[in-house]
């Protein structure tokens, strides 16, 4: 490895980039964005940190598979912004945990994609990958890659932080206690780091402690599918400072894995990686035991995604997930870390604040699944399925002792905290 550079990505194996057919456009639009002032602050960047450090806060990452412009305005932000603080009551009242919200919000417009083309209405046009890319709308010209789209991006991301700012700066004048509303609530946001060059852009180094931090989201992870060791997408994540999220599928190699956790977080410092479980119903019984013994010396966080290792697709195309194989998994998450006595420590789910028909189970039948399916990427839970959910892994979560320290930190913090 040579010396880390804001480009020092470019010398690596790239994948999931867009091609844009306009280069000098291109440029022109991230110098601009890297003027730009950055979406989030350092200061909140290093508080999750700290909160992360303490092992002390049950994660509750959640929201959109794909966050989409025109869901950017303030109705659709407070909706989703109750949601999550609904899902986080049900787990403080009924588990007693303190939770820290992660919200998939205010940046997730980039999406992997497993297939290069999509059929469409029987029309083989290049796979949606994000309003940050290109138009959802079904038709080759528009998913051509457009720079003036990381430009909106990076006003929209803007634009709903500042909507989420205001929701929880009406519901609690006191937050200047705390230096920010989102800190206040334990409020953070997220999205998978992708885009590279977007990502690049904003990124700034702090003048104070010469490092530098990605100014677009408070915590960035790194995709199922740009997780390899010779990755642009580790290399670019080795030089921030954020907490970073690794997503961990069923075909991942441990050694390797482990090579990148070193890579990532050399000095194992705590709060620093967010170690995120989708392994699928299939294999997590097998793997994770194996996958636990072999990493429990790193000082990580462990959370459970029990969505995208059970995506299915129907007959007639449409991907959907069901919600007993979701609660299969976390609850065998849960009863493995408990075998091997390491704390288990939150959830990542894709989460709608309508009453989709994404995800099979409770009020949704496989043939409701075209009723009113949203999604422009991977099934959501809709609030009946979700709560659902959550009801059911509390009084699992109930049993293990790291349950009992986060009880405790729930008293302390609960009395700082101000509910909506
Ligand atoms: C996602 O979280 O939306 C996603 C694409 O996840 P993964 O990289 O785990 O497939
Ligand atoms: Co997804």
């Amino acid at each position: 490895m040579g010396e880390w550079t804001l480009n020092s990505w470019q010398n690596y194996v790239l994948k999931q980039q867009p091609v844009y057919p306009d280069s000098a456009f291109l440029m022109n639009v991230l110098q601009t964005l890297s003027s730009f002032s950055g979406i989030v602050r350092i200061i909140e960047i290093e508080y999750l940190k700290t909160l992360l450090s303490q092992h002390s806060h049950f994660i509750l990452q959640a929201g959109d598979c794909a966050e989409t412009f025109d869901d950017c305005h303030s109705a659709s932000t407070s909706a989703r912004v109750r949601c999550l603080l609904r899902m986080r009551s049900i787990l403080e009242t009924e588990a007693k945990l303190s939770v820290l919200i992660l919200a998939r919000m205010a940046g997730q417009y980039a999406k992997p994609r497993s297939f290069p083309a999509e059929s469409i209405n029987g029309l083989l046009i290049p796979s949606y990958r994000g309003d940050l890319i290109h138009s959802f709308l079904p038709s080759a010209s528009a998913r051509i890659p457009d720079p003036k789209r990381l430009l909106l991006g990076y006003y929209f991301s803007k634009r709903t932080l500042c909507q989420i700012k205001s929701i929880f700066n009406s519901a609690s004048p006191n937050y200047l206690l705390d230096q920010s509303p989102l800190m206040a609530h334990k409020f953070f946001t997220s999205h998978e780091a992708l885009h590279l060059r977007y990502e690049q852009s904003m990124t700034r180094k702090d003048l104070q402690s010469n490092r530098y931090y990605n100014l677009g989201a408070h915590l960035v992870w790194l995709g199922e599918r740009t997780r390899f060791l010779t990755s642009g997408h580790v290399e670019y994540l080795r030089g921030i400072e954020n907490p970073l999220g690794i997503k961990i599928g069923p075909s991942c190699d441990i050694t390797e894995l482990e090579k990148i956790i070193q890579i990532l977080n050399p000095q194992n410092q705590a709060g620093k990686l967010i170690l995120i479980l989708r392994l699928g119903i299939k294999e997590c019984t097998n793997k994770l035991p194996h996958l636990l013994q072999r990493l429990k010396s790193y000082n990580v966080s462990w959370i459970c995604d029990p969505m995208h290792g059970n995506t299915i697709k129907m007959k007639n195309e449409i991907k959907t997930r069901y919600v007993h194989t979701i609660l299969q998994e976390l609850i065998e998450n849960i009863n493995i870390f408990h075998k091997v006595k390491m704390p288990f420590s939150g959830i990542h789910l894709e989460t709608a604040c309508e009453n989709v028909t994404e995800c099979v189970g409770l009020d949704v039948s496989e043939k409701d699944l075209i009723k009113n399916y949203l999604s422009y990427c991977d099934p959501r839970l809709n609030p009946v399925q979700f709560k659902y959910l959550i009801l059911g892994i509390v009084k699992h979560l109930g049993k293990s002792d790291q349950n009992a320290q986060r009880v405790c930190a729930m008293n302390k913090f609960q009395k700082q905290r101000l509910t909506l």
